[in-house]
């Protein structure tokens, strides 16, 4: 397999055998529609940080006057962003008022295993559940979503996704843009497929290494477009496709920095060109636009040149504070460094034929035990088959870990950060270190929605 077959992951779609090489392209963005910024979830009283989250069916007018069927949290379509301080003790009540099971995760959250949401924690339809958990991680952008045994791509497809940011006093003193949906602004991609009814039919869309849509959706919004300051406007970046890699760039070419990946700030910003997203992982990005040359037309652009968000530039000067070298204390020790791999993991296959460590996901099955707060190292294996392989986004539940090496290389200094999901390259062995605060039964798995609810995924018990 080359190197532009490797690069593709989940751009391949596979209705049969012979099809993995098909590139779905995503439509253009022509920008007719202001993004939509999601809502901040507010307290159910003053008192407690307590919240209610309801699964919902609703209809969304997504294409003008038509009314398509979606799923969504606290409204019809995605949910609010719950935004949480380090040290809180949260509660969530989280109502199911769907027609069928789901489960309520907290993706990235270090949470005990039984407030983690995983297909074990179901919620039947007209039932909830209290989930309570305290906040112990630092400032990141998290995201949450069902994850029903069999149902996680399907309830995730049709709209269950919300943001959760969590803020300390780090966060907060370090003068970056803050102004939720001025400058401080969510992005979730998705690719979908509608029907020539406009309807998210999932059953059509789905082939065997997931949904590859030709339609994208940022915040649930068609054709979006962003209205900017010219100022330096904070960018958190989820991929949030059940199997559609991104590789976001400039369409100038110009550079931004990246503050921030999965679990944290990096050390320091680092400064890119562009960054590749694989689904459910994150980035929080800068982008300068006092700095830019807003004579030409300005756009967030996909690897293939299609453009997935144009910029409107027509707001005044804002206050543009330079960002600051130091953002984080992240170290990976060199005692890290030193211990032996533990635990390894093998990945493998596509479409149906996905496993970890050849076998396929079963409620019962307990792959590994660690000890709480104690670190092992983990290596992943990407073993490549007779078609060459794809990326497996690898994401593990109710922590975050450290990236040691990559096929024994160093990280790439946007990667020296903490991570809760990671691409994994076919033939690659990544090395992590991991260590759980909590106890309880964790799921690890691959993040194409398809692959995960194909059985690729496994458990781990801590102890
Ligand atoms: Cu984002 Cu197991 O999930
Ligand atoms: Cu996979």
């Amino acid at each position: 397999m080359d190197d532009s077959m490797r690069n593709m992951g989940g751009n391949m779609m596979g209705n049969g055998h012979m099809s993995h090489n098909e590139v779905v392209s995503l439509n253009d963005s022509t920008g007719e529609n202001e993004l939509k910024i999601p809502s901040m979830l507010e307290r159910d009283n003053e008192e407690e940080v307590a919240y209610t989250v309801r699964a919902q069916i609703g209809k969304t007018e997504i294409f003008d006057g038509i009314e398509t069927n979606t799923y969504g949290y606290n409204g019809t379509f995605l949910g609010p962003m719950l935004r949480l301080d380090k040290g809180d003790t949260v509660k969530i009540k989280a109502i199911n008022e769907l027609d069928e099971n789901t489960t309520f995760h907290w993706h990235g959250l270090e949470v005990a295993a039984d407030a983690d949401g995983g297909p074990h924690d179901v919620i039947k339809p007209g039932e909830e559940k209290i989930i309570e958990f305290k906040v112990e991680q630092e400032a990141a952008t998290l995201w949450f979503h069902p994850h029903p045994e069999g149902k996680t791509s399907e309830q995730v497809y049709n709209g269950l996704a919300g943001l959760i940011y969590i803020e300390d006093d780090n966060s907060k003193s370090l003068g970056l843009p803050t102004d939720y949906g001025k400058n401080d602004i969510p992005l979730i991609f998705q690719d979908k497929t509608f029907d020539d009814k406009k309807q998210l039919n999932y059953r059509a869309a789905m082939n065997d290494d997931g949904t590859i849509g030709d339609t994208l959706l940022i915040n649930g919004t068609l054709n979006p477009k962003l209205t900017v300051n010219k100022e330096k406007v904070r960018l958190r970046l989820l991929n949030g496709s059940n199997a559609r890699n991104f590789t976001f760039k400039l369409n100038t070419g110009n550079s931004f920095v990246q503050i921030a990946t999965d679990g944290g700030f990096l050390n320091a910003p680092v400064t890119l060109n562009e960054i590749t997203l694989t689904p459910s992982e994150r980035a929080e990005i800068v982008v300068d636009f006092a700095e830019l040359n807003t004579a030409n037309d300005l756009a967030l652009i996909n690897e293939d040149g299609s453009i997935l968000l144009p910029f409107d530039v027509s707001g005044q000067n804002g206050e543009t504070e330079e960002i600051q070298k130091e953002l984080n204390d992240f170290a990976l020790t060199s005692e890290e460094k030193s211990l032996p791999v533990t635990k390894e993991i093998e990945l493998f296959g596509m479409m149906e034929m996905v496993t970890i460590n050849g076998k396929k996901f079963d409620p019962e099955r307990i792959d590994f035990t660690q000890e709480q707060g104690v670190t092992e190292v983990w290596e992943i294996y990407n073993k490549k088959d007779m078609m060459g392989g794809m990326i497996h986004p690898f994401h593990i539940h109710g922590t975050q870990f450290k990236i040691i090496s990559r096929d024994g290389e160093e990280p790439a200094e946007n990667e020296q950060g903490w991570k809760d999901s990671i691409a994994v390259h076919p033939g690659e062995r990544v090395k992590i270190a991991i260590q759980f605060n909590h106890k309880g039964v964790y799921m690890f798995h691959c993040h194409i929605l398809e692959h995960e609810d194909n059985g690729m995924m496994g458990q781990i018990e801590v102890k």
